[in-house]
């Protein structure tokens, strides 16, 4: 039934910005199963062949703690050496995902964070014909594996509690964001650190990093989920409330990341052993305390090649995320390293199921460069009181990354294919509203040697309606699956080889 990769040949639309424009001659498409969309950016040619993978993880799995596992789409990756083309032209691996902060509909939780483990077959269908959305599921099927817990120094728990406190800087690490240690909760004997993970980037030697939205920080774990170093962002980053750092995410800092808009991105060039993270929109004092003026926000580059001595900050670039028609920002929930300056960026609306409405209208993986683009880091843009873009104008002078529309999430051609939908009824097969992750394997076609799978999941916000939190039962009122998609894509601009294979690299 579901037919192996074929020769994509098909009717080519150009994306210019956020439209795409078919060029001509209709009768080009026959019994392909995508339209290729293809943009240009930094002497590259990308192009999209088309979905050719859905699939779910329930949203009332219990992962192994008792818990609902939700939320696992903040953050994805490819585990190292796992990635495997079998003979009958599928691909198996196993993926490590991470959810963020636990259920918090009705407040914050005092959820450790964890990271699990999902094995997966990807059987690519690129036939024209739609499957019905239980058929459609056998193209990316996932199976859950284990779960381990992550911890701090000491073997201390964390919290997903909303940072009300500070541990001042110590042994080596900075201040960090810590839960109220006057609240009443019988575990927590000290403040625990807080995290709230929306990214995650794998080292070869089985560390990693994740991307917190409360710091906004960046943490490098063990293989065994210790914590192990922790990056402090720059002054104009910081949250600052009243004149002092304030990491809670309930009200807006003066200046600094905005309440939950902290490092959604993360993301490393392994040739090069650079970090990258973005913040989600732009800073407050960047016009970041409103969705019509929070468009231009910062990505930062980290030297990782000896990352125990120290990972300093080596480059900061301005990038301006795309405007919906009314003018608001469509926030960045994850990026992903493509080389040469050139990187994926998920931009997206809240809209969709489990989202404040039905119809979305705009969820893209997009492309931006920096090649070109003024490096601020080391300038007075790295003080809060210099903004690079107050109210969101751009200050002269510094140049911004290009950015340029490339896969849309909302094709409903494509949708259709895999029995899903945008916009009414509002069921399981509504695509999900916050898609906040991306990963990528290489196909190995010989003939498309630059082609590769791009996976991406959903954060379902651990919304179902016979959710498990902390142990405790839990109705949310609705069923939101963990979706994933997997698209075909051809990457020219990524070095052939940097992206691990079985071989692992
Ligand atoms: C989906 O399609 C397959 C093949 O046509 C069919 O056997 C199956 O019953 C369908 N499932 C649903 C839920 O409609
Ligand atoms: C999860 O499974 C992997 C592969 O079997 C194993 O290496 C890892 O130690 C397991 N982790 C836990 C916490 O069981
Ligand atoms: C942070 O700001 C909030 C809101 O203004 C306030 O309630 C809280 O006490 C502040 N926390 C610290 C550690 O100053
Ligand atoms: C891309 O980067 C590689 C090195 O990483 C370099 O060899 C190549 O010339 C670059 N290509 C372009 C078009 O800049
Ligand atoms: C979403 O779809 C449902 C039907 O499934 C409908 O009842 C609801 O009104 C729709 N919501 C909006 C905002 O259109």
């Amino acid at each position: 039934m579901l037919s192996r990769l074929i020769p994509l040949i098909l009717l080519v639309l150009v994306a210019e910005r956020a439209i795409s424009v078919p060029l001509t001659d209709a009768s080009a498409v026959t019994s392909a199963a995508a339209s290729a969309v293809s943009a240009s950016l930094g002497g590259f040619t990308f192009v999209n062949k088309g979905l050719v993978g859905f699939g779910l993880i329930p949203s009332d799995f219990l992962e192994s703690t008792g818990d609902t596992i939700g939320g696992i789409g903040s953050a994805i990756a490819v585990k190292r050496g796992t990635w495997t083309p079998q003979s009958d032209g599928t691909f198996t691996g196993r993926l490590v995902v991470h959810p963020d902060r636990g259920f918090n509909v009705d407040g914050t939780v005092d959820y450790q964070a964890r990271r699990h483990e999902i094995s997966f077959t990807l059987a690519p269908y690129t036939d024209t014909a739609n499957l019905n959305f239980s058929l459609a599921q056998e193209t990316f099927k996932l199976s859950y594996v284990n779960t381990t817990l992550e911890v701090e120094r000491g073997g201390t728990k964390t919290s997903g509690l909303d940072p009300a406190a500070i541990r001042a800087a110590q042994s080596g690490f900075p201040a960090v964001p810590t839960a109220d240690p006057q609240m009443p909760i019988a575990s927590l004997v000290e403040p625990h650190l807080t995290l709230d993970i929306e990214g995650i980037a794998l080292n070869a030697d089985g560390s990693y990093w994740l991307s917190d939205e409360y710091g906004p920080y960046i943490y490098r774990f063990d293989a065994g989920g210790h914590i192990i170093q922790t990056i402090q962002p720059p002054a104009a980053i910081l949250p600052v409330i009243s004149g002092s750092v304030n990491f809670t995410s309930l009200v807006d800092p003066d200046t600094g990341r905005a309440g939950n808009q902290g490092f959604e991105g993360l993301t490393i060039d392994p040739l090069t052993n650079t970090l990258y993270a973005m913040l989600q929109s732009a800073t407050i004092q960047d016009g970041g305390d409103d969705q019509s003026t929070s468009f231009f926000t910062r990505l930062l580059a980290y030297n990782i090649a000896s990352p125990l001595t120290s990972a300093p900050l080596i480059g900061e670039w301005v990038v301006p995320l795309p405007q919906s028609s009314s003018g608001n920002t469509e926030a960045c929930s994850e990026i992903h390293f493509l080389g040469n300056g050139t990187f994926l960026a998920l931009s997206r609306d809240g809209k969709g199921r489990g989202g404040s409405s039905n119809k979305s209208s705009y969820k893209q993986a997009d492309l931006f460069s920096i090649v070109g683009a003024t490096d601020i880091h080391g300038t007075k843009f790295d003080l809060a009181a210099n903004p690079i873009a107050s109210k969101g104008k751009l200050v002269k002078g510094i140049t911004a990354a290009t950015y340029m529309s490339f896969v849309n999430f909302l094709d409903s051609t494509q949708l259709a294919r895999f029995g899903l939908h945008n916009g009414s009824p509002d069921d399981e097969t509504l695509i999900d509203a916050k898609w906040e992750s991306l990963a990528l394997a290489p196909v190995g076609d010989p003939v498309f040697p630059d082609d590769y799978f791009l996976i991406t999941a959903s954060d379902n916000d651990f919304l179902s309606t016979h959710g498990v939190s902390l142990g405790v039962p839990f109705d949310a009122g609705i069923d939101v699956d963990n979706q994933f998609l997997v698209f075909r894509l051809t990457l020219p601009s990524v070095p052939r080889g940097s992206v691990q294979t079985s071989i692992g690299i």
